[in-house]
């Protein structure tokens, strides 16, 4: 499997991916019919201008990504050395094979050994989401709080979301 920085031209691919993993669960925050254009489009251009996108393609079709991971700067001075709006997806269909953690230790291993400018990785994983916050932990992350009924399932419950933050051990503190 060909893993690599994503390029815009990926933006339809990476569309078809996000629709399939909203379609089949609850993992990512975004409904089918919120993965538009535009919003790939901005993570995209963020992540390449600021911080890091990183795909794994289709083992047999270089054309269909079947996992992403992004994350990028918020573009205020005073967070200017923290990635924050992470996200990772994989296909349905691919998930349950080390797919997810491999393309995050990269994601990790690439800040790690390139990116002194980056102390803090920050991500934002709802509470029923045991296994993935379980991953993120397994890969230094570390709990920083509870979002109490920061959002509301198709039930119409409400749900916390889990704040949680990785620190770059090779930060270079100005
Ligand atoms: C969460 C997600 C990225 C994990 O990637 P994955 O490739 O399925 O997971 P892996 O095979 O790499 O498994 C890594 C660990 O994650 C756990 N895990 C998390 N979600 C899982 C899932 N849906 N299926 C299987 N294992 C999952 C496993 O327990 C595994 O633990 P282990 O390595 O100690 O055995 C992926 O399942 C996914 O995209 N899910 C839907 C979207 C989502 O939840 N995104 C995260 C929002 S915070």
């Amino acid at each position: 499997m060909y893993i690599r920085t994503a390029e815009l031209t990926d933006l339809a691919a990476i569309k078809k991916l996000y629709q399939a993993v909203a379609l089949a669960g609850t993992g990512i925050a975004r409904l089918e019919h919120e993965v538009t254009d535009e919003y790939i489009h901005n993570f995209i251009t963020r992540s390449l201008s600021s911080g890091l996108i990183i795909v794994a393609e289709h083992p047999e079709n270089k054309n269909e990504i079947v996992a992403e991971i992004h994350a990028y700067k918020p573009g205020i001075k005073v967070f200017d050395h923290v990635l924050s709006e992470l996200t990772i997806a994989v296909h349905p269909d691919f998930q349950g094979k080390k797919l997810g953690r491999t393309i995050f230790t990269i994601f990790l291993e690439e800040v790690g050994l390139h990116r002194p400018d980056i102390g803090k990785v920050e991500l934002i994983a709802r509470e029923s989401n045991t296994k993935a916050i379980a991953l993120y932990q397994s890969m230094g992350f570390r709990i920083e709080g509870r979002l109490e009924m920061r959002l509301k399932t198709a039930d119409g419950l409400y749900e916390a979301d889990i704040p949680m933050g990785w620190q770059n051990p090779n930060f270079e503190f100005d």
